[in-house]
């Protein structure tokens, strides 16, 4: 017939095939021998084309010879590509592997430092959180009526010269806002949206027109608000208690409550703490304001003052940091003194936690 038997030309394919197969370096490699093997027009779909043009007899047995090798290539092309695919991750893997034992390399968080109030701020919000807590906020610019009124503060109470109020500007109809003085005009606000049981915090910046080492015009304080049927001034105790225990890391904690007069609370109290706390034995330092919440304020607010009962207190956070971390002078706090803050600021990686220390 001339034409050589078809059988032995398809060996010579296969052994083509298989060695360009073995030949394949990487899986880009292996897709190339795949497309040119058994794509559309590869070189075993060619022989699969002379089908169309043979005798039937022929056809059948070179049909089932093609079929056998095309079987025998893909098995190859898996096999071959399933080794590849295995050195790939293996050299992916070499490729990232960590060091873990190599120590952290900080870049420039490193160089920032975190402000003591901030620092003395994040502590107090974990602290309070973990007692069951919710963190309140108001704005600094307030309304008279929030910042005295409300707090049973009316107008001409000596209260609100003792203040030393930042006013804005009259409005015509004689209304004016103001820096707020305290924190606490987030007690009326919380209480004129929620109903107790009411559990709050609220932390914010406070004005009053007064500067010398430990008083600055703008400074922080952590309000508290407490409401329900039955906290009574007990809990107050036991609160500030646990709370000054963990803010100073102490085991115990020596507490003064001193008699004073706020007019939004009856009783109301001033807390000192023992000072040896914080290395200075037998003297005492004032930390706070506190006292039952005042009927009128209740009123207020629109609660029923023989139902409802609760304390209240406002923390200064600035002078808690002074005394957690011995900084003297108050107004060093605001100026923007890079080696001030280099000294006493606080690592952007030190995250306090009660479960993992709050300054360690
Ligand atoms: N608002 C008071 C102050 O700034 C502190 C205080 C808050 C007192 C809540 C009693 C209850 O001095």
């Amino acid at each position: 017939m001339g034409t050589k038997a078809p059988s032995s030309d398809l060996k010579k394919l296969e052994a083509e095939l298989l060695q360009d197969i073995a030949g394949a370096g990487d899986l880009a490699g292996i897709e190339q021998v795949r497309v040119a093997t058994l794509g559309k027009k590869g070189r075993v779909s060619e022989q699969m084309a002379k089908l169309g043009g043979m005798a039937p007899e022929e056809r059948k047995a070179f049909g089932q010879e093609v079929n056998e090798l095309k079987g025998r290539v893909s098995e190859a092309l898996e096999a071959r590509k399933i080794v590849l695919e295995g050195e790939a991750l293996t050299a992916r893997l070499a490729s990232e592997r960590a060091d873990v034992t190599l120590p952290v390399r900080l870049g420039p968080v490193g160089d920032g430092r975190i402000h003591p109030v901030s620092q003395v701020f994040d502590e107090c919000v974990e602290i309070f959180a973990d007692m069951g807590f919710a963190v309140a906020e108001g704005p600094d610019i307030e309304t008279d009526d929030l910042n005295f009124t409300k707090l049973n503060i009316p107008d001409e109470h000596p209260t609100r010269q003792e203040h030393d109020t930042f006013y804005f500007r009259p409005k015509a109809d004689g209304s004016r806002l103001l820096l707020r003085t305290h924190t606490s005009p987030v007690q009326i606000r919380t209480m004129e949206v929620q109903q107790p049981p009411i559990r709050i915090i609220a932390p914010g910046r406070v004005y009053r027109c007064d500067s010398d080492q430990t008083h600055t015009p703008m400074f922080h304080q952590i309000e508290a608000l407490v409401i329900d049927e039955s906290t009574h001034f007990g809990h107050l105790k036991w609160v500030l208690e646990e709370f000054c225990k963990a803010l100073f890391e102490v085991d115990d904690v020596k507490m003064r409550f001193r008699a004073s007069h706020f007019p939004f609370t009856e009783p109301s109290a001033e807390v000192d703490i023992g000072a040896e706390a914080i290395g200075k034995p037998g003297q005492w330092l004032e930390i706070l304001g506190c006292g039952m919440v005042h009927p009128n304020v209740l009123a207020n607010c629109g609660l029923d003052p023989e139902r409802y009962q609760g304390f209240a207190f406002g923390v200064g956070l600035d002078r808690m940091a002074m005394l957690k971390y011995g900084i003297p002078d108050l107004r060093a706090f605001f100026s923007a003194d890079l080696r001030w803050l280099r000294h006493y600021g606080f690592s952007v990686l030190n995250v306090p936690t009660l479960a993992g220390g709050l300054s360690s």
